[in-house]
């Protein structure tokens, strides 16, 4: 039977979502990115290659599917040829799967300058930004001043938009960055020899899900960054500024929310964040460090150190409601083995009163004081486990208390990095 189901990060990014759609794509007709740009990193493990994605979705490896992106995605040519030509090289088929929306929006240098200067310009109060020009090529989007990938079709359309948009910028950067101009010749004939390398790839995405649907093909969604970067839902200002939550499938990608049939969200066994924000369940001391070691917690995009703490089931039960989650993925088990005694945070102290909805003020979110319920660890090694009876007692206990307090039952647990390292309790596809 075919199913259209989506991946999602229920955390600050960073859960692991690239091995599970690359896990659960074997059956699919097409992987769909629908948010997000080059400021995601997913990391793949198949039979010990590494391979790290940004743009292109994480099913590549695979031998059939299309990869498909979608116009809720912000897309660097110039990054994405690179990222295209590396898996060239290695002989993966990349121009014959993959392909691009006509409605995309492009990031071009002007937005990594500007995403540059801003983060300079804000000091201790910067969001911490992958610097890549995600918030200005959507706030571009949002001002209806945007190039798009159907701008690379039509030289004179895209000479006339850029001069225009172009204009505007280099305006703001010598008037209020007191910086330089950007060369219009330049990035004009940068984005020509682009707009001939992706040209082919350049089409009508909603049209070819609604085919997909209508031949019962399964079709997989995969989500970017996580629901707490989310720009409505998220801790808004250190957010990202796209819809990571389940409601972007939809705009993102142009396939109607009636015909979605499974959520996934993948949940780290404990809390990362890269970037600045507040993060009430963070760990300053020697377990923090710890996790940060064991976990390899360093970004894949910008190789900055993550920040790690305790799970946070306050801020993934309200991911579990936002995105109607149908079930859970919990990655980085192993990461706990070890550990005398595991936190979970259940509840916040905030003004006195104990809540269990996070406040939508990142202000308010910095004030919340965790309430803790401890739990025993386990010492025998969950690494690379493919069983469920093979796990202590004691994740068994812990996973089931997650569960517990999210409100959503877990279907997948990762014990390890590797595509096989994976305990399947209920496939989604099933
Ligand atoms: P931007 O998306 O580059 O604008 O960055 C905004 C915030 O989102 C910063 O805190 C980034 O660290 C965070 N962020 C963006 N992409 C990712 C990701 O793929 N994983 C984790 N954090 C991310």
């Amino acid at each position: 039977m075919s199913k259209n189901i989506a991946v999602l990060g229920s955390q600050w990014g960073d859960e692991g979502k690239g091995k599970i759609v690359d896990l659960l794509s074997e059956k699919v007709a097409a992987v769909v990115r629908f948010q997000g740009g080059h400021n995601a990193g997913h990391t793949l493990v198949v039979n010990g290659e590494v391979t790290k994605l940004h743009l292109i979705p994480s099913s590549i490896l695979r031998k059939e599917g299309l990869c498909l992106i979608g116009n809720g995605v912000v897309v660097s040519a110039a990054a994405l040829i690179t990222e295209m030509n590396e898996l060239i090289t290695r002989g993966i088929p990349v121009r014959e799967r993959l392909k691009i929306s006509n409605a995309c929006v492009l990031i071009l240098p002007y937005h990594a300058a500007l995403d540059k200067y801003r983060e300079i310009a804000k000091g201790k109060q910067a969001i911490g930004t992958t610097g890549r020009g995600i918030g200005p090529a959507y706030e571009d989007k949002i001002a209806r001043r945007a190039i798009r990938t159907c701008d690379l079709l039509s030289e004179e359309r895209l000479t006339l938009k850029l001069k225009e948009v172009l204009t505007y910028y280099n305006f703001l950067f010598e008037k209020f960055y007191q910086a330089e101009p950007l060369s219009f010749d330049t990035i004009l004939a940068e984005t020509l020899e682009h707009a001939k390398i992706l040209r082919d790839l350049i089409t009508d995405i909603p049209a070819i899900l609604y085919e997909l649907k209508q031949k019962h093909q399964s079709i997989l969604f995969e989500g970017a960054q996580g629901t707490l970067l989310d720009v409505d839902h998220g801790t808004y200002p250190f957010v990202t500024s796209s819809n990571t939550t389940a409601g972007g499938i939809a705009t993102g990608s142009g396939f109607g929310p009636r015909y979605l049939d499974y959520i996934l969200g993948i949940t780290k066994a404990y809390t990362t964040r890269v970037g600045g924000g507040p993060f009430p369940t963070e760990l300053n001391d020697r377990t923090g460090e710890y996790l940060s070691q064991k976990g390899c917690e360093v970004g894949t995009t910008t190789g900055r150190k993550r920040r790690c703490g305790w799970f946070d089931a306050v801020l993934v039960k309200r991911a579990v409601e936002l995105n109607s989650l149908s079930g859970l993925c919990i990655t980085k088990l192993d990461v706990l083995d070890g550990l005398e005694t595991l936190k979970i945070c259940s509840a916040y102290h905030f003004h006195n009163q104990l809540i269990t909805i996070p406040p939508c003020n990142a202000e308010d979110l910095a004030l919340c004081q965790p309430v803790y319920e401890e739990l025993p660890g386990w010492k025998t090694s969950t690494f690379g486990l493919k069983h469920y009876k093979q796990l202590p007692e004691n994740a068994k206990k812990y996973l089931a208390r997650l569960s517990q307090l999210v409100g959503a039952p877990i279907a997948i647990i990762s014990t390890g990095p590797d595509r096989e390292e994976t305990i399947i309790l209920n496939n989604p596809f099933d």
